[in-house]
């Protein structure tokens, strides 16, 4: 008796079933989301202060500094098999190449966007900002779902 219930254990322990149940990538998802309302939230501040006639320059690098980074760490909260419970499409996994292309476009802007801003270049930030508010669209097209 006692012996059986060991195999069962090791059994368990080593079925697949229990290694997929076992994966649990909320603290990715969570921590994606919050990374997107944010770069969502500080896109629309540096939209506000560019409107003003007295940018404050020295936020808007501090915004942009931090998009970059928050931009960066994107491509890690993307494992394999996260998509339930949150509203990334399978398809991501499917089509990674293109999804981590269209993640890198997006770094690539915020990235000319940080340059923008620390040479005070008012058409050159209003320019990047343009082309990372396009990746957002091009990008929830495909893999974000509506619901
Ligand atoms: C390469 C793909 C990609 C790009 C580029 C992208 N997003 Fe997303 N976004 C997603 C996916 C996928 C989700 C769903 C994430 C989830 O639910 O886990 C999402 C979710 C969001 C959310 C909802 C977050 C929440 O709390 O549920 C916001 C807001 C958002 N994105 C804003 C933006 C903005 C603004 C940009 C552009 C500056 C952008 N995204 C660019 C793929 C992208």
């Amino acid at each position: 008796m006692k012996y059986l219930t060991g195999i069962t254990l090791i059994t368990l322990l080593f079925s697949p079933a229990w290694l997929y149940a076992s994966q649990d990538f909320s603290s990715e998802i969570e921590s994606r989301q919050a990374a997107f309302s944010a770069i969502e939230e500080y896109n629309e501040q540096i939209e506000d202060v560019l409107a003003r006639s007295d940018s404050d320059w020295v936020l808007l690098e501090k915004r942009s500094v931090e998009l970059v980074e928050l931009s960066n760490s994107l491509i890690q909260l993307f494992p394999s098999g996260s998509a339930e419970n949150s509203k990334a499409k399978e398809s991501i996994w499917k089509n990674s190449d293109d999804f981590n292309k269209k993640l890198s476009v997006m770094q690539a802007h915020y990235s000319a966007l940080e340059q923008g801003i620390k040479s005070k270049d008012k058409s050159a930030v209003e320019k990047a900002l343009k082309q990372v508010n396009s990746t957002c669209r091009s990008c929830h097209r495909s893999y974000r779902s509506r619901w």
